[in-house]
């Protein structure tokens, strides 16, 4: 079943605990899933979040914003169309709204430019699903340095920024929700990861029936 959705939220929001649970979860319910991230779901994507990450000096806001539009339109091209012809449900960790919401709210590149730029990218590929995982600022970057104590790669330059940073991009995922209450789905990320996943879960599965029921 061709069906496409994203996961988006602050660092350590739990992305990445919950889109393996949903993983899991739909391949025993014999609907085997595609796990895809942004930056980094291809190998020029790999490079690229490298660079992205570790790069000093830091690039430019312009370059930065170009470099995920190189690693989107790759991740498309090579992972995110392809499955989705062959009817395969697509999971991926960040997608656009993650551009809008760090790159236009957070760092203030002109949202028009970031919707330009998005058609040209995706050619406005939009996803079926957005599972938001919102919670507050500085609970998602206590449990992204936890994370970080047992895993020293996984730093990245975001988790440097300030904390108003930090809250500029929370509240423009919820604005973006806010504009878009058809695609996307709000999760209070702060409850306990099992009342997350098993909510998460629910939306998945809904859209699943929809979708199975409408064709
Ligand atoms: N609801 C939760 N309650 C408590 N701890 C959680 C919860 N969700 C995730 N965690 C823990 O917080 C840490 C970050 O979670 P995870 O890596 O899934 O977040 P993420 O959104 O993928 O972060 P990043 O954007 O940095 O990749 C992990 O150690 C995870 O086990
Ligand atoms: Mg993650």
């Amino acid at each position: 079943m061709s069906v496409f959705i994203t996961f988006e939220g602050i660092e350590g929001s739990g992305k990445s605990s919950v889109i393996a649970a949903i993983g899991k979860f739909l391949s025993e319910q014999n609907c085997p899933a595609l796990q895809t991230r942004e930056p980094g779901g291809t190998e020029l994507g790999q490079e690229i979040r490298r660079i992205l990450l570790q790069t000093t000096p830091a690039p430019c806001h312009l370059a930065e914003l170009l470099l995920f539009a190189a690693d989107r339109a790759q991740h498309i091209a090579q992972v995110i169309r392809p499955a989705l012809d062959s009817g395969t449900v697509v999971l991926s960790d960040r997608y656009a709204d993650s551009t809008l919401a760090y790159q236009g709210y957070g760092r203030g590149v002109s949202l028009e430019l970031l919707s330009r730029l998005h058609t040209i990218a995706t050619a406005d590929l939009a996803p079926d699903m957005t599972l938001l995982l919102d919670l507050p600022v500085q609970t998602g970057l206590e449990r992204a340095a936890l994370r970080r104590g047992e895993d020293q790669a996984s730093w990245t330059r975001f988790e440097a920024e300030t904390l108003e940073f930090h809250e500029a991009v929370r509240n423009g995922f919820l604005v973006l929700a806010q504009k878009n209450p058809q695609r996307f789905r709000v999760i209070n990320a702060s409850q306990p990861l099992t009342d997350v996943i098993n909510e998460a879960t629910s939306h998945v599965e809904a859209l699943i029936k929809l979708t199975a029921n409408s064709r």
